[in-house]
């Protein structure tokens, strides 16, 4: 049977997860929150929303509070989502990477930050993205993959997908990207080493203040400040602003816009911004 979660014990656990990880969850969310946490609950023998919400403030709860974001966290995601910016990579890339005087630096890299990758879809795209438009260019694709739930970052890491998940990716690029799995392993798709040589997964709350040593050149954060609110939007619009390099190229998601915000950047196309 499941708990009962009274508007009180939502407010705390609502209040709390917006002041450390800027994830909105309002009224609506109230019987999301109870169906993902109720689960929680039954597997760790709490007996109401109360007792195992002071457990996860708790120090003991250290682990607790990862695997209640880990259920609170919505991980939708495909390879080639919102395919148009691949598009766009895949031009700006070359002209970027290649020079030096006009972006102020040293060619030879090229560094992407993929801000809330859930499962890893959209990173492995951007390498594959990275790997086709650099093909013989003596440059070191970088991409830095991050997000806030560490279920997610496991199915990243792993890089393998069942055959349902890859069908957007043309035939020739899952042959050369991707190894088909044998025997019992059949429905099942392996990233290959050379996409995986160029992405760190690592865990990291866009809450917090980032302290990366190098600037990127692109930055793509999709289908993540939806749900957070204005204020916080704002926030991290400024640090992202902060740790492009000069010129350098923003993507939100397709149903995101930096309309009605204070921001420095300038606009390029729907959900596309530049440094
Ligand atoms: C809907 S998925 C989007 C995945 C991918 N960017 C895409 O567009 O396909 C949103 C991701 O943002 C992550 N996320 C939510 N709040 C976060 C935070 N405070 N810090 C880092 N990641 C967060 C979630 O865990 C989830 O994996």
């Amino acid at each position: 049977m499941t708990a009962e979660l009274s508007d009180v014990d939502f407010g705390k656990i609502s209040r709390f997860v917006h002041e450390i990880y800027g994830i909105n969850l309002h009224a609506g969310k109230k019987e999301l929150v109870k169906a993902r946490l109720g689960k929680r609950l039954r597997d760790g023998n709490f007996r109401s929303f109360a007792e195992y919400f002071r457990f996860v403030k708790s120090k003991k709860g250290a682990a607790e509070l990862i695997r209640m974001i880990d259920s609170l966290s919505t991980n939708l995601t495909s390879f080639f989502r919102e395919e148009t910016h691949f598009h766009k990579l895949r031009k700006i890339i070359p002209e970027m990477a290649g020079s030096s005087s006009r972006y102020g630096r040293m060619p030879g890299s090229f560094r992407i930050w993929c801000a809330g990758c859930s499962t890893g879809e959209e990173a492995y795209t951007l390498a594959i993205t990275l790997r086709e438009a650099l093909n013989g260019q003596n440059i070191d694709p970088q991409i830095l993959a991050t997000d806030i739930s560490t279920k997610v970052l496991k199915t990243a890491m792993a890089g393998i997908y069942q055959s349902e998940r890859v069908k957007s990716i043309s035939n020739p690029l899952l042959k050369k990207y991707f190894q088909i799995g044998q025997g019992e392993w059949e429905e099942y798709y392996r990233v290959k080493k050379e996409l995986k040589d160029i992405i760190k997964f690592t865990r990291f709350n866009l809450m917090e203040n980032p302290n990366f040593n190098n600037p990127f050149d692109c930055i793509f954060c999709r289908n993540v400040m939806i749900y957070f609110d204005k204020e916080t939007q704002k926030k991290l619009i400024g640090r992202f602003y902060n740790l492009l390099k000069k010129d350098g190229w923003l993507f939100i998601g397709h149903s995101e816009s930096l309309t009605g915000m204070t921001h420095r950047f300038k606009y390029v196309e729907p959900s596309v911004y530049r440094k």
